[in-house]
């Protein structure tokens, strides 16, 4: 067997399993799962007309590089959203069954494993589970840059040492960040590229939550964007990964794309035709109208502002809990005292006596440098109807005030 599997840590939600295991919450108090990042919001109605208006495409294997019809939707998308000059259909966007595989595999495309120091993959510290398994399996070390309060839950790059950025051949970037929901800005992403250059590595940026955004005229800026900024119009080092799972309510499609430098994706493309994992053709065009609409967005956005706004000012009073520009999440530190000792102890007493699940912070993080970023916080993840999201606010807030 491969060895780089007993690298391999268990998933956060088989953790969270454990932690709870054995535990009987109340009876009378429905279960409230704040815990799971998947979108609840309804499936727009056309998405799935036009899913079972394809179906006669059961019939026949899809091509990797995908249909014009939805390269062509997201490039006039992408091209809009982040103001670009061009995203050439051709040969800088290729369609993938959602991120997760589309990270992984990208990993296993671009690390060279036989380079003469072991190569690193730098990502930011809490993080995306696959980022880190991704890495190990390319036969590369992860290297985890904290992100704190003190730098805004964003990865201080003036802190990563000239050896570490030598041994660098990919770095992770998150942007809205899963869980601290912490945005990039431009010069944020013009400093990393900066330092691609120099020190020639690709930066691979995740943008899945990109359009879940707080403040209607502010939408977060992409990579993508910075290049265009910067008049770098091949994208040199640089791939961006956007979603619809989280945008349009569509996490069972499994639909997304990756975009950005043409040779970077020549080659993921040669990789991923021996992978085998083109997008089935009726979840493509059912894709392709996704992205030509802006209205379910809009709306969703809408409501997540609202579940925001609602469980903030129920929480505030007893949690350092702020709103985040972007994302669907809470990370707020938890108040500890002789009985609850830490993040862990926090969530398992919020389910054993409120039927309330969160997630421990530490199930998303690693110590690096001498600290865990995760430590004492939870994620909140506010999928569920505005109804539960406010109920499971109140039962938190009883739980903290009687602990
Ligand atoms: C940061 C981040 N990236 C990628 C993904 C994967 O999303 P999908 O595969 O549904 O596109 C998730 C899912 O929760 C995520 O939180």
């Amino acid at each position: 067997m491969n060895p780089n599997l007993d690298l391999l840590q268990p998933y956060p939600f088989e953790k969270l399993n454990a932690l709870k295991a054995g535990i009987t919450p109340p009876s009378q108090l429905s279960a409230i799962s704040l815990s799971i990042g998947e979108p609840k919001h309804e499936t727009p109605a056309f998405v799935v007309d036009a899913l079972v208006k394809s179906l006669r495409h059961l019939s026949t294997y899809p091509n990797t590089k995908g249909i014009p019809e939805l390269r062509t939707a997201i490039s006039n998308w992408a091209i809009k959203r982040f103001h670009l000059s061009a995203l050439d259909i051709e040969t800088e966007i290729i369609p993938v069954n959602g991120t997760r595989e589309a990270l992984f595999a990208f990993v296993q495309a671009v690390i060279n494993p036989s380079s003469s120091a072991k190569p690193l993959v730098l990502m930011p510290n809490p993080f995306y589970q696959i980022y880190e398994g991704a890495a190990y399996l390319a036969g590369a070390e992860p290297c985890f840059m904290n992100c704190t309060e003190q730098n805004h839950f964003l990865p201080d790059l003036d802190a990563v040492p000239e050896h570490i950025w030598q041994r660098c051949q990919l770095l992770f970037v998150c942007s809205p960040g899963n869980p601290t929901g912490a945005v990039c800005d431009s010069a944020y992403f013009k400093k990393l590229i900066a330092l691609s250059d120099q020190y020639h590595f690709i930066i691979a940026s995740d943008e899945c939550y990109s359009e879940l955004y707080f403040d209607e005229n502010k939408p977060p800026v992409g990579l993508l964007q910075a290049c265009g900024e910067l008049g770098r119009h091949d994208y040199r080092n640089c791939v961006v990964f956007h979603s619809l799972s989280k945008r349009s309510n569509l996490p069972g499609m499994r639909s997304g794309f990756v975009a950005g430098n043409a040779e970077i994706l020549e080659k993921f493309l040669l990789y991923r035709t021996y992978h085998g994992c083109a997008m089935p053709v009726q979840h493509q065009y059912a894709s392709a109208v996704a992205w030509q609409d802006e209205q379910h967005v809009k709306h969703n956005r809408d409501l997540y502002r609202a579940k925001y706004t609602a469980v903030v000012d129920i929480l505030k009073p007893v949690l350092n809990v702020e709103i985040p520009p972007a994302s669907f999440y809470l990370w707020p530190e938890v108040p500890l005292n002789t009985k609850i000792k830490n993040e862990c102890d926090f969530t398992r007493e919020l389910f054993a006596q409120q039927n309330v699940t969160v997630l421990p912070g530490s199930y998303l993080s690693r110590t690096a440098n001498g600290m865990n970023p995760g430590i004492n916080r939870i994620r909140m993840a506010l999928v569920a109807h505005v109804d539960e999201c406010t109920e499971a606010a109140q039962r938190i807030k009883r739980f903290i005030e009687s602990t």
